[in-house]
């Protein structure tokens, strides 16, 4: 019996996968995420989401394709890694995510490929065609040159592509060394950590998510304020802690977090 079980729960409550259903829509990701939906509809062209390691981009991802599925009218697509070995194969693949098949031998074979299919959809078809990228620190430079290209398609009134870069702050600097790449940014938004309030809600909404009774508590005001100090708000840190931290309350046999609980497990995790 997993440790979930035993505190009559029906799901891991701080699972580290990025699972829309315990998706807390924090003041932080809310916002970013009502920017790009707005980005999305009205064509704007490029977005940039940056964050440090763990703050949420992944899993805000996954939200906002959620958001749009019921709208046939957008085509999302995304790329988990952008690691490839030329540029060859960065545009053989993008075509092939947009389902473009044909003989395509050069780089330049790609992009007329790829430029007609954004016409077709995007003005024949009048969809929005959505590029996802995550991870995007791992954009080397040739890469973000073929993407500056991509964003040149465009009619009198909007881009074709829309491109949405999720990065954790080190693509910053990089995107210096790129012409023209920085004025293409229509919305550039940078993902906080939490503050001590949203911590607090965020731990409370995955264990409700994971069935826990709306009346029972689990976490003390003060284990929760101890949490925050030591994830400093960061969503993967108060997951991975708070997991943790439920262990060793079943170990010790338990009813309740405190402080002194969680102040053991971090020193245990040291
Ligand atoms: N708004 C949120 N509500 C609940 N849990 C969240 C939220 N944002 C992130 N998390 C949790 O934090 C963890 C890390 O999230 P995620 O993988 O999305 O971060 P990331 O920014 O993509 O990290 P990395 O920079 O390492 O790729 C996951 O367990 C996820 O469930
Ligand atoms: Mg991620």
């Amino acid at each position: 019996m997993s440790y979930f079980n035993k505190l009559g729960l029906k799901e891991e409550p701080f699972s580290t996968s990025p699972d829309p259903n315990f998706f807390y829509q924090s003041r932080e990701h809310g916002s970013a995420l009502r920017r790009l939906e707005i980005a999305i509809r009205l064509k704007r062209g490029m977005s940039l989401i940056l964050g440090d390691v763990g703050v949420g981009k992944t899993t805000l991802s996954r939200i906002l394709m959620q958001s749009f599925r019921n709208e046939n009218r957008f085509a999302f697509h995304m790329i988990l890694n952008p690691n490839y070995k030329s540029e060859f194969q960065f545009l053989s693949s993008l075509a092939k995510r947009f389902g473009i098949d044909g003989d395509l031998r050069s780089s330049m074979d790609c992009q007329d490929a790829i430029e007609r299919y954004l016409f077709r959809e995007g003005v024949d078809e009048e969809k929005t065609v959505v590029l996802l990228i995550d991870e995007g620190q791992k954009l080397s430079l040739p890469f973000l040159e073929v993407l500056r290209t991509l964003l040149n398609y465009e009619t009198n009134k909007y881009k074709l592509l829309q491109l949405i870069i999720m990065a954790q702050l080190e693509l910053l600097p990089k995107i210096k060394h790129v012409r023209n790449f920085t004025d293409r940014i229509s919305l550039k938004y940078i993902i906080n950590p939490l503050g001590q309030e949203d911590t607090k809600k965020l731990i409370l909404f995955r264990l409700r998510q994971a069935g826990l009774d709306n009346f029972r508590d689990v976490f003390t005001d003060d284990a929760m304020d101890e949490i925050y100090k030591y994830s400093l708000g960061y969503p993967r840190r108060i997951a991975l802690l708070c997991h943790d931290t439920l262990e060793n309350l079943i170990i010790e046999g338990k009813k309740i977090v405190d402080k002194e609980l969680v102040l053991k497990t971090i020193e245990r995790n040291e």
